[in-house]
């Protein structure tokens, strides 16, 4: 049977620039050149092998066929919003539309959209998601559109259920990320769930965790829990590292 193709969240367009210079210096290190040129060489190598090693071992844990992490992520979302059958789903950022697939398949009755941006910067796009689609044999009740997490084109409430992986920190032009978050809420009908993961303890992207922890209780939601993602989802201690997993957390409730 074909295969969904899920993406990495490693770009391999990186994985290739970084393995390639690490190679190119490796090269001039053992190459007949005045020593100061190998020895250069060797230092820098060294360190763009290292800059090199943590995405490629980051690319294999997220991928299906190694550590299969992405999966994981898209479950504990789906494990965190309303399980009884629901009407419409609305995945944001949605990049090869697996989480939106996902969704469908666990509820066979829903309508399902999913939305992203499909921009330069990553290796997801529209057509990618509506090949899984079909493969997954959702097509009839998915929809992949190009939006703005930003200001999403939908009323108030469109959605029983809203969620999103990894998106509100991409986008760029917005500077307070709780402002997405804002805009994926307003969708959500009331009554309705949601469950968000992102860097939610950046302080880059949403400032204190006490601050915004006040601001999702002050959003007069039905509930809402946040959660360090590392407390409720096992991963390898080398993916707890700030840059990678150790900020990231789970935002889900009822609305
Ligand atoms: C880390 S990827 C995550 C993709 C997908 N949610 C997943 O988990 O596989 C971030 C996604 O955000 C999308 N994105 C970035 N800026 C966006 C924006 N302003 N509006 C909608 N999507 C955006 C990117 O195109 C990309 O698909």
């Amino acid at each position: 049977m074909e295969k969904l193709q899920y993406g990495n969240w490693i770009r391999r367009k990186i994985l290739w620039v970084l393995g390639l210079t690490s190679l190119a210096l490796v090269i001039l290190a053992v190459l007949p050149l005045p020593a100061v040129v190998r020895i250069l060489g060797v230092v820098l190598g060294a360190a763009a092998l290292a800059s090199f090693l943590y995405p490629l071992y980051s690319y294999a844990m997220f991928s299906p066929r190694g550590g299969n992490i992405q999966e994981k992520f898209y479950d504990l979302i789906l494990n965190h919003v309303e399980k009884k059958s629901v009407g419409k789903v609305l995945d944001i950022g949605t990049g090869n539309g697996i989480l939106a697939i996902k969704a469908a398949l666990r509820n066979p009755a829903a309508q399902v959209t999913g939305v992203d941006m499909w921009g330069k910067d990553w290796e997801y796009s529209k057509s990618i998601c509506e090949q899984n689609a079909q493969v997954a044999n959702v097509a009839e009740r998915i929809q992949f559109k190009k939006g703005d997490a930003a200001s999403l084109n939908y009323a108030d409430g469109t959605f029983d259920v809203v969620v999103s992986n990894l998106t509100f920190h991409e986008v760029k032009l917005v500077k307070r990320k709780s402002d997405v978050m804002r805009e994926a809420l307003r969708l959500v009908k009331p009554g309705g769930s949601f469950a968000f993961i992102d860097y939610f303890y950046d302080e880059r992207y949403y400032g204190d965790s006490a601050g915004f922890e006040l601001l999702l209780w002050s959003l007069k939601l039905k509930n809402v829990e946040i959660k360090p993602l590392q407390d409720v989802l096992v991963f390898p201690g080398l993916l707890r590292h700030p840059r990678a997993f150790g900020k990231i957390g789970i935002v889900y409730g009822k609305k």
